[in-house]
C-alpha cells in the first residue's frame, strides 16, 4: 500500500518524539524486557513490522541482527532510512499482505505499540504465522487493553481506572494525533485470532512500573496506580504450525 495514510501526515512529529531510542515509554517499559524475550538476535533473521522511525529496527541491527522492516507509511520508511546500518531492508507495505516476504523466513517477528492501530490484525496475524519459522516467535506489545481508552478519576485521595467498555470491538481517535484510529480489542480476541493461526501463548506480561522500579512518576500519589494498573501488556506467542 503506497497511498498517503493518516501516519504519513503525523510521521515527522511522532519521530520527533521517538528519536533514536523511543520515547520514555518505549525505553524504560517496553524496550528492556522485548529486548530480553528476542535474546541473542546476532545473525538472526528478524521483521520489525509497524517499524515506524526505525529507531528499534537500527537497535536490533546494531545488536547484529538482520533486519526486515515493514511500515505502510512512505513518510515513516523514508524517515528510518536516513542513517541506517545497510543490514536493515526496509519495504513500504501493509501488515495484511506481505506477498513480497517468503514463507518461513523469520527466526523472530517483534512488533511494537501498533498491533492496536492496524485495523486488518486478522489477516495481520495470519501473514506474521506464515512468515515465521516453525517453533519461533512472534512478540507484540499494545497499550493494555484493559486500561488504555478509560480516563483516570481521583476519589478520597486515591486514583482509579473508569473503565466504560471493554468487550466491544470499537474504532477511536487517536488522543493526540489528529485523523489517526486506534482499534479497540478485548485481549481474548487477540488470543483466539493467535490460536487460530497455530500460535500459542509462552509469555503473558503486563506492565507497570513495578517492571521499572517505580520510575517516571513525577507526582508520588500516582505510585500505587501505576503500580497495580498495567500501561502497556506484551505478548509472545511462539508459532506451532
Ligand atoms: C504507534 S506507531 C509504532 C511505530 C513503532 N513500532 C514504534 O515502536 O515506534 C504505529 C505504526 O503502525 C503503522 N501501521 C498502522 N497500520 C499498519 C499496517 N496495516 N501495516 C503496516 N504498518 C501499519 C503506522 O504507520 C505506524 O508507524
Amino acid at each position: 500500500m503506497t497511498k498517503n495514510n493518516s501516519w504519513d501526515s503525523v510521521a515527522k512529529e511522532y519521530n520527533q518524539l521517538i528519536r533514536d531510542s523511543g520515547d520514555v515509554y518505549h525505553s524504560t517499559y517496553l524496550n528492556p524486557l522485548v529486548l530480553k524475550l528476542l535474546g541473542n538476535v546476532k545473525n538472526r533473521k528478524i521483521l520489525d513490522l509497524a517499524c515506524g522511525n526505525g529507531y528499534f529496527s537500527k537497535i536490533l541491527a546494531n545488536d547484529g541482527a538482520i533486519v526486515t522492516a515493514v511500515d505502510y507509511s512512505k513518510e515513516f520508511i523514508s524517515i528510518a532510512k536516513e542513517n541506517a546500518n545497510k543490514k536493515i531492508s526496509f519495504f513500504v507495505g501493509s501488515s495484511s499482505n506481505l506477498i513480497f516476504l517468503d514463507d518461513n523466513c523469520f527466526d523472530s517477528i517483534i512488533s511494537n505499540v501498533a498491533f492496536h492501530d492496524i485495523k486488518d490484525i486478522s489477516k495481520t496475524i495470519n501473514e506474521c504465522s506464515r512468515l515465521i519459522k516453525p517453533n519461533h516467535k512472534l512478540i507484540f506489545s499494545i497499550p493494555h487493553p484493559a486500561f488504555h481508552l478509560s480516563k483516570r478519576a481521583k476519589e478520597n485521595n486515591e486514583y482509579f481506572k473508569k473503565v466504560k467498555n471493554y468487550v466491544s470491538l470499537m474504532t477511536v481517535d487517536h488522543h493526540y494525533f489528529k485523523g489517526v484510529k486506534h482499534y479497540h480489542r478485548p485481549i481474548e480476541y487477540y488470543c483466539k485470532l493467535l490460536f487460530k493461526n497455530q500460535f500459542i501463548i509462552s509469555g503473558f506480561y503486563e506492565i507497570t512500573t513495578k517492571h521499572i522500579g517505580g520510575k517516571i512518576i513525577k507526582y508520588a500519589k500516582l505510585l500505587r496506580h501505576k503500580q497495580e494498573i498495567p500501561t502497556f501488556l506484551i505478548i509472545e506467542a511462539t508459532s506451532v504450525k
